[in-house]
C-alpha cells in the first residue's frame, strides 16, 4: 500500500521540524515488532491463563507512581507492557473465553482499529470526515440487510449497547413528550416496560433520562425466561386506566443471563395497538439473524421503532461498536441536536452530521473496522462461523443433559448454556449453590477456560457462552471435562448427598 503524499509538488510540502512525533524509523520498527507480537499472540492460543490471576492492586503497585519526566524508547515501553501489564490481562481473545457474550479482536478488526487510530478521524460533522460519515451509513445498511431489517431504519454507531439503549429511550421520550428538551420530565408520569431479564443498561437509561426507577415496570417471564406478553398487555392497560403514560417497551432478543428471546411478534402487536414505542435490544442475538434458519429471531422487529445490535459482541468486531437503528431518527434529532456557532457548516441540508443523533460530539472512525470485518469474512464466512458456534453450544448442552450429575437450568439458546451441578439426592439449594460456586471457582482457576455465573429462579447457575472466534470443539470439550472433574472432586470432598 503506497502513501499518497507524492501527489503534491515538492514546493507544497513542508518538512516537519522541531520536536514532532516519534521518529518515523522508530515508528516503523515498533509497528512491525508489535504486528509480530500480535500475530504470535493470536496464534499461540492458550499460552496465557484466560482469566487474569492477580490480586487487586498488584498492577498498580508495579507501575511508577510519578509521571515519567524523561521519554523512553518504545522497545523499553513494550517490554514493560509484557512484564507489568500482561499478567493483569483477562484474555477475551482466547479460545477458552466462554464467560460473557464474546468480543473477538479478529485480525481484520484489529487492523481496522490500527488504521483508524492512525487516521484519527473525528466524525462529528460530515466535513470533519466525509469518509467516516458515509462509510458508517453504508456498513450499517449492510448489517441491516444481512439481518433482514426492512428499509426505513436509519443507523448510527454508538460505543456500546448501553449507549444505544439510552438513545432508544431518549428517542421514545421525545416521541411522547415533544417538548421534553425544554420542559424536562418532572411529574410527566411516564412508564417503561421491560422483562425482569432485561439488561441492566435499560434501568440505567431510565435513571439517566430522569424518569426514576419507579418508572420501570419489570414484566414477569415465563419458564423459558421470555417476557410474558399477556402480563405486558395487562400492565399497559392498568397504567393507561390510571393516567400513567406508557413511553416504551424494551423487548430483548437474547437476554444476558440465558440468551432467551422475548416473543417479538406478540409484543410488536401490543405496541402497535397501544401506540407505544418498541425498542428491540438484540445486542447479542441480532447477529444470529444473518443465518437464514435463524431469521425468525427478529420476526416482529420490522414493526419496531428502534433496535440495537452489537457487532462487538457476535460479529467479530473488537470493542467498541454498537449499531443503533431507528425508524424515527428525526425524533431523536429534534430532541438532541444542538449546533454551536463554531459547528455551523455550509453543507447542503441532506448531509448527515452524526453529532446530531447522539450525546458524543467526538466520534471515532469505528465503521472502518466493521467494514474490514464484513469485507474480509463476507456474509458466508460470518454465517459459517456463527452457525458452527451454535452447533458447538448445542453439543455441549447435550453432554450436560446426558449427565445425571448436572442439570440444564434454562433452555439453551444460541451460544448460551446455563447449567448447574446437581448430584442425585442433594436437595438443599444453599448447599448446591455453594457447590456450584466452588466448582466455578476451581474451573476458572485452571486458567484454561473462563466461565461466568448467573442466578435463575433464585438459584446459582454456571453460564457458558460459545462465540469467541477461536473457540473450537476441543476447547468446549475441555471446559466440560474441567466442570465434571471439579464437580466430582468437590462433591466428594463436601460429602454431600448419597
Ligand atoms: C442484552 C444486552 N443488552 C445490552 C448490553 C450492553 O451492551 P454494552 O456492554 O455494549 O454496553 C448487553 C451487554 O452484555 C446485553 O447483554
Amino acid at each position: 500500500m503506497a502513501a499518497h503524499g507524492d501527489a503534491w509538488p515538492e514546493s507544497a510540502r513542508i518538512a516537519s521540524t522541531g520536536l514532532g512525533d516519534m521518529d518515523a524509523g522508530d515508528f516503523r520498527a515498533s509497528a512491525h515488532a508489535l504486528a509480530d507480537w500480535i500475530a504470535d499472540y493470536f496464534e499461540s492460543g492458550s499460552r496465557y491463563p484466560v482469566l487474569a490471576h492477580v490480586s487487586p492492586g498488584t498492577i498498580r503497585a508495579a507501575l511508577d507512581r510519578q509521571a515519567p519526566e524523561r521519554g523512553a524508547p518504545m522497545s523499553e515501553i513494550l517490554s514493560d507492557f509484557e512484564r507489568v501489564l500482561l499478567p493483569g490481562v483477562t484474555h477475551w481473545n482466547q479460545p477458552g473465553f466462554m464467560a460473557y457474550f464474546p468480543s473477538t479482536g479478529s485480525g481484520p478488526g484489529v487492523l481496522g482499529e490500527f488504521l483508524a487510530a492512525a487516521l484519527n478521524q473525528q466524525a462529528m460533522l460530515w466535513r470533519t470526515s466525509p469518509a467516516a460519515t458515509e462509510l458508517e451509513e453504508v456498513v450499517l445498511d449492510w448489517v441491516a440487510q444481512l439481518i433482514g431489517l426492512p428499509p426505513g431504519f436509519e443507523g448510527v454507531i454508538h460505543d456500546g449497547g448501553s449507549s444505544s439503549n439510552l438513545h432508544a429511550l431518549a428517542a421514545a421520550r421525545a416521541a411522547v413528550l415533544p417538548d421534553v428538551r425544554q420542559r424536562g420530565v418532572a411529574n410527566r408520569n411516564l412508564r417503561v416496560y421491560a422483562s425482569e431479564q432485561a439488561h441492566s443498561s435499560v434501568a440505567k437509561a431510565v435513571i439517566l433520562l430522569g424518569l426514576g426507577l419507579d418508572a420501570l415496570e419489570e414484566i414477569p417471564v415465563d419458564r423459558s425466561f421470555r417476557m410474558r406478553a399477556d402480563a405486558l398487555r395487562a400492565a399497559i392497560a392498568r397504567d393507561v386506566a390510571r393516567g400513567v403514560r406508557p413511553m416504551a417497551v424494551v423487548a430483548t432478543a437474547g437476554t444476558t443471563s440465558t440468551g432467551s428471546l422475548d416473543p417479538l411478534p406478540a409484543i410488536a402487536g401490543i405496541c402497535r395497538e397501544t401506540g407505544v414505542w418498541l425498542h428491540v435490544d438484540a445486542a447479542y442475538a441480532g447477529a444470529a439473524a444473518i443465518l437464514p434458519d435463524h431469521r425468525w429471531i427478529l420476526e416482529g422487529a420490522d414493526r419496531a421503532d428502534s433496535l440495537v445490535l452489537n457487532p462487538h459482541k457476535w460479529l467479530f468486531t473488537p470493542l467498541d461498536l454498537s449499531a443503533f437503528y431507528c425508524r424515527r431518527m428525526d425524533v431523536l434529532r429534534a430532541g438532541l441536536a444542538l449546533t454551536a456557532d463554531y459547528l455551523v457548516t455550509r453543507e447542503p441540508a441532506a448531509v448527515r452530521n452524526l453529532m446530531d443523533t447522539g450525546i458524543s460530539l467526538g466520534r471515532r472512525f469505528r465503521a472502518l473496522k466493521l467494514w474490514m470485518v464484513l469485507r474480509h469474512f463476507g456474509a458466508e464466512g460470518l454465517r459459517a462461523r456463527i452457525s458452527g458456534q451454535i452447533r458447538l453450544a448445542r453439543r455441549f448442552a447435550s453432554w450436560v443433559a446426558a449427565d445425571p450429575g448436572f442439570e440444564i437450568v434454562a433452555p439453551p439458546s444460541l451460544g448460551v448454556v446455563c447449567l448447574r451441578v446437581a448430584p442425585p439426592g442433594v436437595e438443599d439449594d444453599q448447599a448446591l449453590d455453594a457447590l456450584n460456586a466452588a466448582v466455578l471457582d476451581r474451573v476458572n482457576r485452571s486458567g484454561e477456560v473462563f466461565l461466568s455465573q448467573t442466578r435463575l429462579g433464585g438459584r446459582l447457575a454456571i453460564r457458558l457462552v460459545v462465540g469467541q472466534l477461536r473457540t473450537g470443539e476441543a476447547h468446549v470439550a475441555r471446559a466440560w471435562a474441567l466442570l465434571r472433574d471439579a464437580a466430582q472432586g468437590l462433591h466428594r470432598q463436601a460429602g454431600l448427598g448419597t
